[in-house]
């Protein structure tokens, strides 16, 4: 399941005084509400109480170390629940849907924070008064893909930078334009114009935006330096909203392991947000390095054609 925390930020990191929040742009309410519409939204106790009632359209999960204490809604528009842990709200979300949002405040966006797989912060230009705050966002743990200026405030979107042994796994922007069209730019590939690279670049940003998960700029953590692309997308051309696998790498990185690293990093990524997925990958036959990932991945071998083999596995299995 994507968790996604959601909040509305002071340039000095307050979000409220603990009795309500600070920022009232009709602008932020709407998207607040279009985003979060028909899912899960997880609060703790003092935020609930500062709504003073419960979101028409969303179940509202209220977290309180005495849940009892919380007056459930009577309205079928609205429902509620109230649990005792993190962990529960998380469970019974994952029970509803495949997307739920971290509402906070302070205290319950902190306690969630290993669990988030996104951000989507609404930062205000302005300060304002308070005690409480957002927890940091460090920036070597969390990309900004996107950016969108609206005067008073810009609406942001973050997503995981992942750490494995060897690398640094960096969800593609458009700030890695560069890299992006070095790392494509190859004597088996056609030469392709920038604008080409930045559209493949914005699709797969897309893929973050949509579905949680796209393909990283992977860096080697040693020399800070890019060697490759690649990760899980859903296909849109698959069944079932299977997942695929795909690397590239230069070469001067190949035959070091970094994909099967990678790749590993992919499917615990993939098993956090979409547990009962499909992963493939598609390897052309002959391609003995490619086969000995897909296999020693734990991917079996399902459909053998005359220019591809697909190997699948349910990624629970994996
Ligand atoms: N700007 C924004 O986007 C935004 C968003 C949301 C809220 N806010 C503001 O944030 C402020 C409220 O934040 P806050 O930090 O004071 O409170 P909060 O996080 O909303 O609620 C804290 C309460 O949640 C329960 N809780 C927290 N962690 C728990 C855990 N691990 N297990 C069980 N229960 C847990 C506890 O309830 P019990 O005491 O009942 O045990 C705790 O007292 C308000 O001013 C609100 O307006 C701003």
């Amino acid at each position: 399941m994507r968790v996604i925390a959601i909040a509305v930020v002071g340039r000095n990191g307050v979000i409220g005084d603990g009795h309500d929040q600070p920022f009232k742009f009709r602008e932020d309410f709407e998207r607040f509400k279009a985003t979060t519409m028909g899912h899960p939204i997880i609060m703790g106790r003092h935020t609930h109480e500062a709504i003073g009632g419960y979101l028409p359209g969303r179940t509202t999960i209220v977290v309180s170390r005495d849940p009892e204490q919380i007056e459930l809604s009577d309205k079928e528009s609205a429902p509620s629940f109230a649990v005792g842990s993190v962990e529960m709200a998380l469970e019974l979300a994952e029970a509803l849907d495949d997307v739920c949002f971290v509402c906070g405040g302070g205290q319950v966006y902190r306690n969630m924070w290993d669990h988030l797989t996104e951000l989507d912060i609404t930062e205000v230009h302005d300060e304002a008064p308070g005690e409480i705050t957002f927890p940091d966002v460090d920036p070597d743990e969390w990309r900004c893909l996107v950016r969108e200026p609206r005067g008073e405030f810009d609406f942001t979107r973050r997503f995981p930078i992942t750490h494995t042994e060897r690398l640094t796994l960096v969800p593609v922007g458009p700030d890695d334009l560069d890299d992006w069209a070095r790392l494509y730019t190859a004597p088996d590939l056609p030469e392709v114009p920038m604008k080409r690279h930045m559209a493949g670049i914005q699709a797969n940003v897309e893929h973050w935006l949509n579905d949680g998960l796209g393909y990283w700029l992977v860096r080697d953590s040693l020399h800070d330096a890019p060697i490759g692309v690649g990760g899980v997308r859903r296909s849109k051309e698959l069944p079932d909203g299977a997942w695929s696998l795909y690397y590239r790498f230069a070469p001067e990185a190949q035959g070091q392991g970094y994909a099967e690293e990678m790749a590993r990093a992919g499917i615990a990524a993939l098993q956090l947000i979409d547990r009962d997925a499909e992963l493939r990958a598609a390897v052309r036959p002959g391609n003995a390095a490619s086969m000995a990932i897909a296999t020693g991945l734990g991917l079996q071998l399902d459909e053998e054609h005359d220019d591809v083999q697909v190997y699948t596995r349910k990624v629970s299995e994996l």
